[in-house]
């Protein structure tokens, strides 16, 4: 085992090694376990994840997947994905603690004081707040800046894959090289689009 990260003979990679993300994650917290860190999503043929502020589909059984992967966990957004739930369902995600990210906390805080809603000043303390409140598992739930930002934390990526190509103004950051072991994979298909649900791990 390891007694610091400089000692860690894999880390000349870009990503901190297994190891190494155990050792940061038990530095952040007060009471820090190893918690995992995942993220839901749904992508493109060329990672396309949304545009205009909106979801590229809005395939039935993907958003139920999606409830039943998240539900009572804390849900780590952007304050743009955020503002685009609130547009959608007009309340926060429910049962889930939503933290929202955003660089103007007390503003969006007056603006966004809603139960069952955190807002956060950065990516840290939203994954600080997420660990303290769930021992087992925290969400990254989007969009494009914040999973880009959080790749490096996430140890387990529950992807859609959409056979589809559509116009798009936010892309997931590409994750192919990093995320190399398959632990689920199922086909489906709904009025006409093709999609994988593939869950990937380090
Ligand atoms: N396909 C999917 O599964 C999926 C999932 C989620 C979202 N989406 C899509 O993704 C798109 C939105 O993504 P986006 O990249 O435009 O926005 P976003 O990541 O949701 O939010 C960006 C905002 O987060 C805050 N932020 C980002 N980095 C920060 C940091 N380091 N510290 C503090 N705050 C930070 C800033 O808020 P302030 O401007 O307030 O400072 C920034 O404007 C939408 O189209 C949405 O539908 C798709």
């Amino acid at each position: 085992m390891m007694e610091d990260m400089s000692r860690c003979s894999q880390h000349r990679k870009r990503q901190p090694c297994p190891e190494c993300r155990k050792l940061r994650n038990q530095k952040i917290g007060p009471d820090r376990k190893d918690v995992t860190v995942a993220a839901v999503v749904a992508i493109g043929k060329n990672r396309e994840l949304g545009k205009g502020g909106k979801l590229l589909w809005h395939i039935p059984d993907d958003l139920k997947r999606f409830k039943a992967i998240t539900k009572g966990h804390p849900v780590i957004m952007g304050r743009k994905t955020f503002e685009s739930i609130l547009g959608y369902l007009g309340k926060p995600l429910p049962e889930r603690t939503n933290i929202v990210v955003t660089r103007e906390p007390s503003t969006a805080r007056r603006r966004l004081a809603v139960p069952g809603v955190v807002v956060v000043g950065s990516l840290e303390e939203a994954l600080e707040k997420g660990r303290a409140l769930d021992a087992e598992e925290v969400h990254i739930g989007g969009g494009a800046q914040i999973y880009e930002q959080a790749l490096p934390h996430i140890d387990k990526l529950y992807l859609t894959l959409v056979d589809d190509a559509p116009e798009a103004d936010t892309f997931f950051p590409p994750y192919e090289k990093e995320f190399t072991k398959k632990v689920f994979e199922e086909e489906r298909e709904w009025n006409g689009i093709k999609y994988r649900w593939v869950d990937l791990e380090r």
